[in-house]
Parts: structure tokens; sequence; C-alpha cells
């Protein structure tokens, strides 16, 4: 995706480590970072510097084919880079891309590139088949962020919406501001306004009063992890968007590669949910008027949190999952198909 005059991926490979658009700056400031050692890569995904499931698994692969060219032990790497968050699988799908050839570092490279590559190939796919489901017109709804930012470039929600644009379609988004870390408004919001798109952001609790006031006509997120009977993990905040859509009437679909699919997982009840921090719910971040970034703390010093970081929505809620093989039911037969293709 261009920013600027640039064309960028979330995170690429560069002669001494993983390189990174920081995305903890943005939108307010847009840096590039380096992670030289596997120490840096994992914080790298445990602080949300890169984050989204596609790229997690990326900056994984490419971490794990960096501690290859330097000759470091394949379990302890292994096991520090896949501990780093636990929801999203596409990390363990990157990591057991590059190791099968962790004994060669050229292939263990290779392999990276390859699955870099790959994701890329799906996130497009995904916009192809998806933007057939929004009409020129439509008001598109959306929560976290599931743009290139979170798929290295197209993205997986947001992939339909810039297909739909593409393809001449006038299309108007609305952005959930996703409550504690505000991907929407960060991240979504900003990606929409690199590439021009029509955009407002809501407060999460707002949407739903959209949907039933008709102002919304489709709604498409992205998952974490799939399970093999087609419920979704995503950002929390994504369940109640489905139950409200399904009360208004308006159709609710999941966009993934074939990577955030679990096979090994029945039952969306059974995804482990990542616990963040109390401090992301008890402190908002962002730009001061006079232009610093700054924390403040809104809850009472007495407070703690709660912060589930995921919530799972439930294969009856989902209109169809959008993946880079085709649309196919949120169904055990749904899942199936989309493996097997
Ligand atoms: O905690 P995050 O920001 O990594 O969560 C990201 C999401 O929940 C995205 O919706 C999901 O990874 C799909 S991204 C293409």
């Amino acid at each position: 995706m261009k920013v600027g005059d640039r064309w960028f991926r979330a995170v690429w490979w560069e002669q001494n480590g993983v390189g990174y658009i920081d995305q903890r700056l943005l939108p307010h400031r847009f840096e590039l970072s380096v992670a030289s050692s596997t120490a840096e890569v994992a914080h790298a995904i445990k602080d949300m510097a890169i984050r989204g499931a596609p790229t997690i698994g990326v900056m994984a692969a490419y971490g794990l084919a960096m501690a290859s060219l330097n000759g470091e032990n394949f379990e302890a790497t292994y096991g520090i880079l896949n501990s780093t968050r636990p929801t999203a699988v596409n990390l363990k799908y990157g990591l057991d891309a590059v190791a099968p050839h962790y004994s060669d570092p050229d292939a263990a490279l290779e392999a990276a590139r390859a699955h870099d590559e790959a994701e890329v190939a799906a996130a497009e796919k995904i916009g192809e088949y998806g933007s057939a489901l929004i009409n020129s017109g439509a008001t598109v709804s959306t929560h976290c962020n599931a743009g290139w930012l979170a798929a290295q470039d197209w993205g997986t929600a947001l992939s339909p919406v810039y297909k739909a644009v593409e393809a001449g379609k006038k299309v108007a988004v609305i952005v959930d501001e996703t409550r504690p870390r505000l991907q929407g408004s960060r991240l979504t919001a900003w990606e929409l306004a690199q590439y021009g798109i029509e955009h407002r952001v809501a407060a999460d609790g707002a949407t739903a009063s959209l949907l039933r006031r008709g102002e919304i006509d489709i709604v498409i997120t992205g998952a974490d992890r799939i399970a093999a009977n087609g419920d979704a993990a995503n950002k929390i905040g994504t369940y109640p968007l489905a139950l409200a859509a399904q009360a208004a009437g308006v159709p609710f679909y999941v966009a993934a590669p074939t990577s955030t699919i679990d096979p090994n997982v029945a039952l969306g009840d059974d995804i482990p949910i990542e616990e963040r921090d109390d401090d992301e719910v008890l402190y908002v971040e962002g730009l001061t008027d006079a232009g610093e970034l700054s924390r403040v703390r809104v809850a009472p010093q007495e407070s703690r949190a709660v912060n589930p970081a995921f919530d799972v929505t439930p294969a009856a809620l989902i209109s169809g999952l959008i993946t880079e093989v085709g649309i196919v039911a949120a169904s055990v037969d749904g899942v199936r198909s989309a493996l097997r293709k």
C-alpha cells in the first residue's frame, strides 16, 4: 500500500533484521524500525508495534528465519516467538512454514518470503471475492483494523472495500473506534484517509443504533482464529456487533485467509483468549494540542480493569466467511471446503 509516494508492507525483510512500521505511533507519527534479534522480534509482536493476525504470522516467520541465519537453538526460538500472542493462529502458521527449513538458513528465509507473498496474494483474493458483496453507494461497518497494516497488504475486512473502490463503486465506511487500543480510530481511519475513502469513526456503542436505523448495509470484520465449526475469534467488541447486525437484519461477514482457520480447535469456546494489561483500559493515549504523544489516566486510581483482547462470534451469527478460495458458509462443511480447495 502506498504511503506518500512509497510502497510499503507492514513488515519486511532487511539485511540486518525485520523491518516494520511502528503501529504504536500511528496515526500521529509514521516511523520505521528494525528488529535485529529474536528478542526484538518477540517484543515488537507482544507490545503490538506490529499487530493483526496475518502480519503477526509474517513477522514471526521472518523472526525464525533470522534465528536460523544466526545459528540459534530452534526449540528455544520457536517457543519464544510462538508464545508472544496466544489468539491469532496465523502466528503458528507462519512459524510452521519456516520450521522444516530451519537447518538451512537460505531455505528458511526463502520459506518466510514465500509465506509473506502467499498472505498478500490471499488478501488480494479476499478483496476480489468480498467486493462483490458491496454495492455502489453502500455503507460498510468494520471493527478494529483488518486493513493492510494487519495483513501485510490489502487487508482482510478492508480488502473488499479497497477492491470495490478500485472498481469505481462509491463506498463509505463506519469505523468502530475499538476500545481499548483504538485500532479503529488510530489505524483503520488512517488507512482509509491515506486512500481517500469516505469514513467516519463511531464510538463502539454507537454502531448498534446505526444498524437499527438502517445506516449500515453490511458489516465485515477480520478474524484471529476460526474454529472448525466456523465460530470466529476477533477483536473484543466483534461479538456485540454481530448480535446487533443480526437484530437489524444486516449481513455480517468475516474476512480471513485460510491461515486463520484452526482445524484443530473444534469450537470457538476452545480458542485461547489473550488477556492484556489493565492499563490499556485505565489509560488513553493520544496527541496533545501541543503536538506531543501523551498518556492520561481516565479511571479512578483505585480501579482495576478486565481486559480480554478478543471475543468469539458464534457461526450462527456469521453470514459467510470470505476467504482467498471463495465465500464459504460459517459451518463445519464450509470450513472443510475452504481448507480442501
Ligand atoms: O490485537 P490486534 O490489533 O492484533 O487484533 C487485530 C484484530 O482483531 C484483527 O481484526 C484481526 O487480526 C484480523 S486482521 C486482518
